[in-house]
């Protein structure tokens, strides 16, 4: 079961660069027009002296002060992450250490750029099995680190970031039908292999590819046929009260038009704001959240779906009614 539960704060943590298309037009072949073009993206931001932990610490910091509440009362952290700063500790267990959260459940998700929708619904629904009052749920990814920056049809498409939000329970729910999939990578469409290291029992090949590597149309097919599904499900999920806004995980803007076309929304009920950080992976939902938020394109009594889709292969969404001021 998921518990009555709400958004109370949010907060987002950014890198400190921004890389505009003409600058990566200084080091691969490619060119603004196009990265426009195909995708909607016009800059992004890098990790240099920043990490992931940082901007993390910095987008929940955030999300707690927003809340009005102090680090003594987050209960539970639950941390989306597939670039993180280290392998071990978690992101949880760092955004607690620097943070200085009391002794509570803390640990990380791993589910692609769905991983924000995967903690959120594990969070809501802990809180009910552990009888939680206040929850950090975040996304953090430090995706530069994981790019191979020669290779133009991948490099262009990712940036840097972090988002939170705190949950809170509240006498009424405003987190509804939550849908999580995933299905097996057959084809190795998105994949990040790790390096393995040499053990004194095993020489590995050493021309490993540890790198981001992508099949662009099969991932645009998938991406669009699973958001127009999900969207599909949702809308008959809550036909009684149905959502009218749409925060989709921020992958490319073409993909976002064509679902918008297939499922009968208006392009306007998308919120789309890829062009400032391009494919943050799981953060790209909370910085979407963040920003309609600060924009007010959401405003108190809103029913909205989120919905991220991404590699694994994962999906999901929730339907959530904003009741943040
Ligand atoms: C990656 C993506 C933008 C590529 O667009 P596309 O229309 O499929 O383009 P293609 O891969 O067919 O490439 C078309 C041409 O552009 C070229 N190209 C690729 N990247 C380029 C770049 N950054 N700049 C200029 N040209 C580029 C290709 O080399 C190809 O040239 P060719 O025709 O001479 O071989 C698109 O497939 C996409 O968005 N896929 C989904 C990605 C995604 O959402 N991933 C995350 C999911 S969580």
């Amino acid at each position: 079961m998921i518990a009555p539960v709400k958004i109370v704060g949010i907060g987002e943590g950014l890198p400190k660069l921004i890389v505009t298309n003409k600058m990566m037009e200084q080091i691969v072949d490619t060119s603004d027009e196009w990265i426009v073009q195909r995708t909607g993206i016009k800059q992004r931001y890098i990790l240099t002296d920043d990490t992931t932990v940082s901007i993390s610490v910095e987008a929940s910091k955030k999300a707690i002060e927003k809340a009005g509440l102090s680090v003594r009362d987050i209960q539970l952290v639950i941390a989306s992450t597939i670039a993180s700063t280290d392998r071990v500790p978690t992101l949880a267990g760092s955004v607690q250490r620097e943070l200085g959260i009391s002794d509570c459940p803390a640990f990380d998700v791993s589910a692609g750029c769905t991983g924000f929708i995967y903690g959120l619904v594990t969070a809501a629904s802990l809180m009910d099995t552990l009888q939680l009052d206040n929850a950090l749920v975040l996304a953090g990814e430090g995706i530069s680190k994981h790019i191979d920056w020669a290779d133009r049809s991948t490099c262009v498409l990712f940036g840097d970031g972090a988002g939170a939000i705190v949950l809170r329970r509240s006498s009424e729910g405003s987190i509804h039908y939550p849908v999580l999939m995933g299905k097996s990578d057959e084809e190795n469409v998105l994949t990040i292999k790790n390096k393995d290291d040499d053990t004194p029992w095993y020489r590995y090949p050493s021309e490993q590819n540890t790198k981001l590597v992508m099949k662009g149309r099969e991932v645009f097919t998938f991406a669009s046929e699973v958001l127009a599904d999900t969207i599909t499900l949702l809308k008959e999920k809550c036909k009684d009260k149905p959502f009218t806004k749409i925060i989709p995980h921020q992958a490319n803007s073409r993909i976002i038009e064509y679902v918008a076309r297939i499922t009968g929304f208006k392009q306007d009920q998308f919120f789309i704001n890829l062009s400032k950080f391009a494919n943050t992976s799981s953060a790209s939902i909370l910085l979407a959240l963040w920003d309609a938020y600060t924009q007010r394109w959401l405003a108190p009594g809103d029913r909205i779906a989120l919905i991220g889709f991404g590699s694994g292969l994962t999906w999901g969404g929730v339907v959530i009614d904003w009741t943040l001021e």
